[in-house]
């Protein structure tokens, strides 16, 4: 469920006709709804009520400062993967307590600045992190707690690109080894071993995987704990997927999800930890574009919008699919046409849908592109010399700008040409 619905045949978020936001910021542009944000928090919350938890929003889906400021104000942690993520965390007010470091390739420099800065648990990923970790650390005089990321060897059945539970992956040590890691890591200095750490993929729609890695976790915390490790924490990772169409596939629910977490672990008095993106940003945002042209082609039309491959990727990148819907409602029972929706980048991947089935659009009319709230935004770039796309958040009838669209002066302000030039 989200917050973006039609009032008076006009598509609103929350209670902002999307017309007014239009008109007042521009397009294309992002736009977020606080409630669905907040609603989708609050369902992993309730999910695991019946543990000690922390649910840590995957900085990675979505970054605006003001997305981690609402999320870390109703008690989320986060999930980082590099000094950038940790930086906006901590300007969001988030306190380094709650803040949870994954990635395969963290750099010396980073792990300084967040044991100065204070951290909650490490997911090392490697050999070689855990002993430069240790060896940071201890230069430090400081602890490091560590989580080890373990790779289960499962199918987590998505896409191939957002798949990470696999053996060929990049990701974690193989289970096989993860005795002999802990070991290694009990041994070293400036190393506190915590708990166990996962992650299988993304967007995924089908709980069995989950339900064969978290009895892979639950086996490996006995053989740990019988190995004389502490394990009271275990980070189950993210991924469960979103419903990108409105039909009757939803994957299923954080409280479904919840159970399954209960069922593999639940007996062994661990923390919970959970890393969600998608979940909780995906389907809060949409992205708002104008139609520029209505072309006629051969045996199909061309939709010509204003947003681009460049301000969402995922069509492009991941074949991905993502609702694209008038902002003025269709009458039941208007005529529509199929159109291949496109934008105006100069490559033949720049095409968010084909074959649209759309009332008759003219330019400067409004369309929503739903589900765009995760790796919407932070995956956008400024190919073809597009500024990057501005973000809004709306609050019931109130929005603001919470990154503005950046000026050309501005953009091209950023790069310096030599003297000798
Ligand atoms: N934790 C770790 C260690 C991760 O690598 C990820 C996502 C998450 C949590 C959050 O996963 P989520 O709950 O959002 O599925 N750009 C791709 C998705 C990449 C996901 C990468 N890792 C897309 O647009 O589909």
């Amino acid at each position: 469920m989200d917050h973006f619905n039609y009032v008076d045949g006009l598509l609103h978020a929350e209670d902002v006709p999307l017309t007014r936001i239009a008109a007042e910021v521009g397009t294309p542009v992002y736009v977020y709804s606080t409630a669905t944000l907040t609603r989708h928090f609050k369902l992993f919350q309730e999910a695991l009520a019946w543990t000690d938890h922390l649910v840590c929003f995957a900085v990675k889906s979505n970054s605006n400062l003001a997305v981690l400021k609402l999320l870390g104000s109703l008690g989320a942690g986060m999930d980082i993967v590099s000094a950038g993520e940790y930086a906006r965390a901590k300007a969001a007010g988030v306190p380094g307590e709650r803040i949870v470091f994954s990635g395969v390739g963290k750099t010396a420099a980073e792990m300084r600045m967040v044991l100065e800065g204070g951290i909650r648990q490490f997911n090392v990923e490697s050999e070689p992190e855990l002993e430069l970790l240790s060896q940071v650390a201890s230069s430090l005089g400081v602890v490091a707690p560590i989580a080890v990321r373990v790779n289960p060897d499962v199918d987590a059945k998505t896409h191939e690109k957002i798949a990470t539970g696999k053996s060929e992956n990049k990701f974690g040590i193989p289970i096989a080894k993860a005795r002999d890691v802990y070991a290694r890591a009990a041994s070293l200095p400036g190393i506190e071993v915590v708990g166990i750490d996962m992650h299988i993929g993304s967007q995924l729609t089908d709980l069995e995987p989950y339900r064969q890695a978290y009895a892979k976790m639950a086996d490996l915390t006995r053989a740990l704990r019988a190995d004389g490790h502490d394990i009271r924490r275990l980070d189950m990772g993210g991924g469960l997927g979103i419903p990108y169409r409105r039909d009757n596939n939803a994957p299923p629910l954080p409280i479904e999800y919840g159970q399954v977490i209960r069922d593999a672990v639940g007996d062994l008095g661990c923390e919970i930890e959970i890393e969600p993106g998608r979940n909780i940003s995906g389907n809060a945002g949409i992205l708002l574009s104008s139609v520029i042209y209505l072309k006629e082609g051969e045996g199909r039309d061309f939709l010509i919008v204003d947003a681009a491959m460049n301000d969402l990727i995922r069509p492009a990148m991941y074949a991905a699919h993502h609702d694209i819907i008038p902002v003025v409602e269709s009458v039941p029972g208007a005529s529509v046409a199929p159109f291949d929706v496109v934008g105006p980048v100069c490559e033949t991947g720049d095409t968010f849908e084909k074959a649209v089935q759309l009332p008759a659009l003219a330019a400067g009319d409004l369309v929503a592109m739903r589900s765009a709230g995760a790796y919407g935004a932070v995956m956008a770039s400024e190919y073809n010399s597009r500024p990057l796309v501005p973000e809004v958040l709306v609050s019931g009838d109130q929005f603001a700008v919470i990154r503005p669209r950046p000026t050309l002066e501005e953009m091209l302000g950023r790069d310096t040409i030599p003297e000798w030039l």
